[in-house]
């Protein structure tokens, strides 16, 4: 138990922006600081400190608390965790009430789990300076270059050739051999018991706030029969999925350069300190799962993947970058000249010269998956077609809009493929995928939707009307029973959800986010029971991808200023004029898609006119005229009605 007295001076000490800074960053904003919330998706700052309160305060998840607080539900850590994660920071020592071996005893597996393995590291690491340790430990992580302050930083160790060397000692001060074997520190066999890594340097594992967790442990022997690296068990403290090797010394770094270096081994990570370079992480021992993916994105959405110059390893982790991809992170890769790691690499160059080869020679993955597989694939058209194929799978599980349009073009043009016909792909292989998920997700009959597979008209088959068509659905679930009070003729008694269902309606018109598509779907069934819409229906919504968009929405500070500006803003400010607001939105969003279906239109045309087919370019080409009226009309209406900055 941590004495009063000590919680008492954690609490005094403790500073309540430098705590929350290591995993948000905070600007001042008069007395108190402001950022983005670390529990949503925000755009638009909401979430405030107060370092005279010691107390911070999300408005997005309604989350606040204090220091200790914030570290049990960001971090996830439980109260006795979060104070000892404190003391350390601020190096307050803890003061237990006074531990015998019944003390010990009397612990949750839990701790006594983390106290056998704090224990076992704090030996290790002393081992590593003992005679045999110096000679045989340290000797060689010296002649490897790991200078003295990097190997203290990380902790390395050294376990003695001696094999029941650490379980003696520990059964000694009182450690019980059911949690040394827990922890897979000793291993147990019949009726003896040993040290699991006996005679191997010792890389301790750190979990998020600090606690050793587990070890990893290199050989000194080249005997190819010996495993060069043992791990630590999966255990309940230890969760191989959830932990990235080195992250609780990066995470700070981080934050700061807003970028994650992803390495494989632990002397990579260990290397990369060394050479100054400190937001670097890598999973050890498994291929990288979404867990520590998402584990990253706390911290940063920008990962840089550096690779050893080794052609098949790279090709065979492709799909495992999909999934980084798939949570929406930017994914940069960086190959290093054959035969190089990062590790041998950083031997015998500065710092500076390091970072200036990453930032020189790192690529976005797309591009260089794209490359790679072009020079793979040349003259051989099927091989080609499957390259495309598998191209276009990476871009289509990029979550933003935005940026698979962007991947797209680029692709476009190193492919020498239509731009167009890459978009169906990808929007074939995301509709697929929804209507899966779709079908996974639905279990109860009483919902209000019917799956609709919308049949999106083929000028419409592109995804650049995707901020317009948020910005429709914004209005729909945040201001959807509000009177609309148009001016002039139109004056009448209609809500925001009755004028856009209608406007939708007479022009035919169909979201191409398929999301969107439901969410309008929704909307308009609950209208027309002559319901109110309630945001609930659709935040607790079952699909969950409705869910997030709906949270996402109505949580955001009108975020939408993409389609015309307005000033940054605390107060929740539009809404104050829907009658000029709504029309705009949807004029805005209509001349998207005639646009769209110009730019389809003449392309055709194009096409054709090469066949000489003259009788259909006539009739195509009245359409465009037709067309072209629309626009002109609409773009005289915006211009009319709407000011635009
Ligand atoms: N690894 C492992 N078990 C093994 C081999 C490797 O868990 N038998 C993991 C370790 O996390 C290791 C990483 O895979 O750090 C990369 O392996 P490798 O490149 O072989 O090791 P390095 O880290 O480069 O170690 P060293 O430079 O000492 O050979
Ligand atoms: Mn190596």
């Amino acid at each position: 138990m941590i004495s009063q007295e000590t919680v008492n001076k954690i609490f005094d000490t403790v500073d309540i922006v430098e705590v929350i800074s290591d995993y948000v960053t905070l600007k001042k904003s008069g007395t108190n600081y402001k950022g983005l919330s670390p529990f949503t998706n925000e755009k638009t700052p909401s979430f405030m400190v107060s370092p005279s309160k010691g107390i911070f305060k999300d408005f997005s998840s309604g989350k606040g608390g204090n220091a200790v607080g914030f570290l049990m539900e960001h971090e996830k850590l439980s109260y006795p965790e979060a104070l000892q994660y404190l003391a350390r920071k601020y190096n307050i020592p803890i003061e237990e009430t006074e531990l015998t071996p019944e003390d010990i005893q009397q612990r949750n597996e839990r701790e006594s789990m983390l106290a056998v393995t704090q224990y076992a590291q704090k030996y290790f690491t002393e081992q590593l300076h003992s005679a045999e340790g110096k000679a045989v430990g340290l000797s060689y992580l010296r002649q490897r270059g790991f200078r003295d302050d990097i190997i203290e930083k990380f902790f390395l160790g050294y376990s003695p050739e001696d094999r029941k060397a650490l379980t003696n000692q520990a059964l000694k001060a009182g450690y019980k051999q059911e949690f040394l074997v827990k922890t897979g520190l000793t291993i147990e066999k019949e009726d003896y018991v040993f040290d699991r890594f006996a005679g191997r340097i010792i890389f301790p594992i750190h979990g998020i706030s600090g606690n050793v967790i587990g070890f990893g442990g290199r050989t000194l022997h080249s005997d190819k029969n010996i495993a060069k690296y043992l791990n630590s068990p999966e255990s309940d403290i230890y969760h191989k999925s959830r932990v990235l090797y080195g992250l609780y010394q990066a995470k700070k770094s981080i934050v700061n350069s807003n970028r994650c270096f992803l390495v494989e081994g632990y002397t990579d990570v260990i290397a990369l300190h060394q050479a100054g370079i400190e937001n670097v992480v890598s999973s050890s021992g498994t291929a990288l799962t979404p867990e520590q993916i998402r584990l990253i994105k706390r911290f940063t959405e920008n990962v840089t993947i550096l690779y050893d110059g080794d052609e098949a390893g790279l090709k065979a982790s492709f799909r495992g970058i999909d999934m980084i991809l798939e949570e929406g992170l930017n994914v940069k890769v960086l190959l290093f000249p054959e035969g190089e790691d990062p590790d041998s690499f950083s031997q015998g160059r500065s710092s500076s010269e390091f970072i200036e080869f990453i930032n020189e020679n790192e690529q976005d993955f797309i591009t260089f998956k794209t490359q790679v597989l072009i020079t793979d694939t040349k003259n051989d058209p099927i091989r080609r077609a499957n390259m495309i194929t598998d191209i276009v799978r990476s871009v289509a599980v990029i979550p933003d809009g935005i940026k698979r349009s962007v991947y797209l073009k680029e692709c476009s043009l190193m492919l020498s493929t239509e731009e167009a016909v890459l978009y169906n792909e990808v929007n074939k292989i995301r509709q697929r995928r929804r209507e899966q998920d779709w079908r996974k997700e639905r279990s109860s009959p009483d919902q209000l939707v019917v799956p609709v597979q919308p049949t999106v008209p083929s000028f419409v088959q592109n995804i650049f009307s995707e901020i317009e068509e948020r910005e429709i659905i914004y209005f729909l679930l945040k201001f959807g029973n509000r009177l609309l009070k148009l001016s002039g003729a139109e004056r009448s008694d209609i809500t925001v959800a009755q004028y856009i269902i209608r406007e939708i309606q007479n022009d035919e018109l169909q979201f191409t986010n398929l999301v969107y598509e439901l969410v309008f779907e929704d909307v308009k069934a609950i209208t027309e029971a002559g319901k109110p819409i309630s945001e609930k229906v659709f935040t607790f919504h079952d699909n969950k991808e409705i869910q997030d968009l709906a949270v996402d929405i109505v949580t955001s500070k009108y975020e939408l200023s993409k389609v015309w500006k307005r000033k940054e803003s605390y107060i929740e400010m539009p809404g104050e004029n829907l009658g000029v607001e709504v029309p705009k939105a949807l004029l805005l969003y209509k001349l998207k898609v005639v646009n769209m279906a110009l730019d389809e239109l003449r392309k055709e045309v194009e096409e054709v006119e090469k066949s000489g087919d003259g009788e259909r370019v006539m009739q195509l080409m009245a359409r465009l005229r037709d067309l072209e009226g629309v626009k002109n009309e609409l773009s005289h209406v915006i211009g009319e009605r709407i000011i635009l900055r």
